[in-house]
């Protein structure tokens, strides 16, 4: 049966950058808070006329780039996020139409924050099951258009953010090369309106009101209960992936883990008991970008030499659902 190797990595964020205290000029928020409760400095927001697609065209090209192969050679594409340029089709058939990719199946996921986790659990089992052998995994967002950037949304608007990453994967016949060697999945929709955008849905009639616009069409999150599950479920959930694939906490080369909240990871971090370097946080540069933060992360780190064929690679995440997951890795 094959095993699933990563095989390039790319990224893209928009080139606006807009630092806390530009946020300070527009809300009621500091650099001193956002840097102490959340470990964020600065973030990349979208101006008019970018798109997600559009962030993901340009890692993607730079994940096949890195991949050292055709464009024509990926079979399907499987795009995460939350946020699509638009209410239906998914991104995944504009990603298709922008790259020239031809017509491969697209399928577009909402597990929000844990979106490349899944992505990467779809894209490994379409490959040993011998289905696929060479697929685009795609996490992208952008959160800044749906932001309340008032006094009202500072707990929001000061952490969410935009940015995409790519990842080429391809079945691969050595049974001790690289692989994916366990996987962890969970949801909880008890906690569903925890961290949610309303509207719009189709549970109205009809879907699209005006009324919604300043009351329920904006990210809305309960940031003490997200903290709370966050760092009790990333960790117990790294435990178990570790234990499907044998593997131990001293073993990991590295962890990333989604980038919600400096806090939060050095949390997971402190509960799995790893070292620093085992563990790589990124959120200081680009704040969260939900589906996007672990894909942007893996291409930084492997682009940096942090990751070798061989070593053992954790990823984790929690958000929007509740859905996390974990996945340990032989890179
Ligand atoms: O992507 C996955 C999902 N997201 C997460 O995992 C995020 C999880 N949650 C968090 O990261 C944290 O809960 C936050 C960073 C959102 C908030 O940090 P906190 O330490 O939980 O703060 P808090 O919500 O308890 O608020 C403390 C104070 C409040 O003021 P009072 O009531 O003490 O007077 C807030 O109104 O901080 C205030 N506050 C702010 N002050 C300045 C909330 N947001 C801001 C802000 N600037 N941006």
């Amino acid at each position: 049966m094959p095993t699933t190797q990563i095989l390039g990595t790319g990224l893209a964020v928009p080139d606006r950058i807009v630092t806390n205290d530009d946020l300070a000029k527009l809300i009621d928020t500091s650099d001193e808070w956002i840097t102490q409760r959340t470990g964020i400095r600065q973030r990349h927001w979208v101006v008019e006329g970018e798109s997600g697609t559009g962030l993901s065209k340009i890692a993607s090209e730079r994940a096949i780039a890195a991949a050292g192969i055709a464009p024509d050679e990926i079979e399907a594409i499987i795009y995460a996020t939350s946020s699509p340029d638009h209410f239906a089709p998914g991104n995944g058939v504009f990603l298709q139409r922008e790259m020239g990719l031809g017509h491969i199946p697209a399928i577009d996921i909402r597990t929000q924050c844990s979106g490349f986790v899944y992505g990467l659990s779809i894209a490994d089992a379409y490959i040993r099951a011998g289905i696929y052998r060479t697929l685009l995994v795609v996490g992208a967002e952008v959160q800044s258009t749906g932001m309340d950037v008032s006094d009202r949304g500072r707990n929001t608007a000061v952490i969410f953010a935009d940015g995409a990453g790519a990842a080429v994967v391809r079945a691969h016949d050595d049974p001790s090369g690289s692989a994916i060697l366990g996987w962890d999945l969970h949801g909880d929709g008890a906690f569903a309106e925890k961290l949610w955008v309303d509207a719009p849905g189709s549970i109205y009639h009809p879907r699209n009101q005006a009324e919604h616009f300043d009351n329920k069409s904006f990210l809305e999150m309960d940031g003490k209960e997200v903290f709370r599950h966050a760092t009790t479920r990333m960790p117990e959930s790294v435990r178990a992936a570790m234990a499907q694939a044998g593997v131990t906490a001293e073993q990991l080369t590295l962890l990333i883990p989604h980038q919600a909240n400096l806090r939060i990871s050095e949390m997971v971090q402190k509960q799995l008991g790893l070292r620093d370097d085992q563990v790589y946080n990124n959120i200081d540069r680009y704040g969260n970008t939900t589906a996007g933060t672990i894909p942007i992360a893996l291409d930084e780190c492997v682009r940096a030499g942090r990751l070798k064929r061989g070593d053992l690679l954790a990823i984790t995440a929690f958000g929007s659902g509740f859905l996390w997951g974990s996945a340990i890795i032989r890179w």
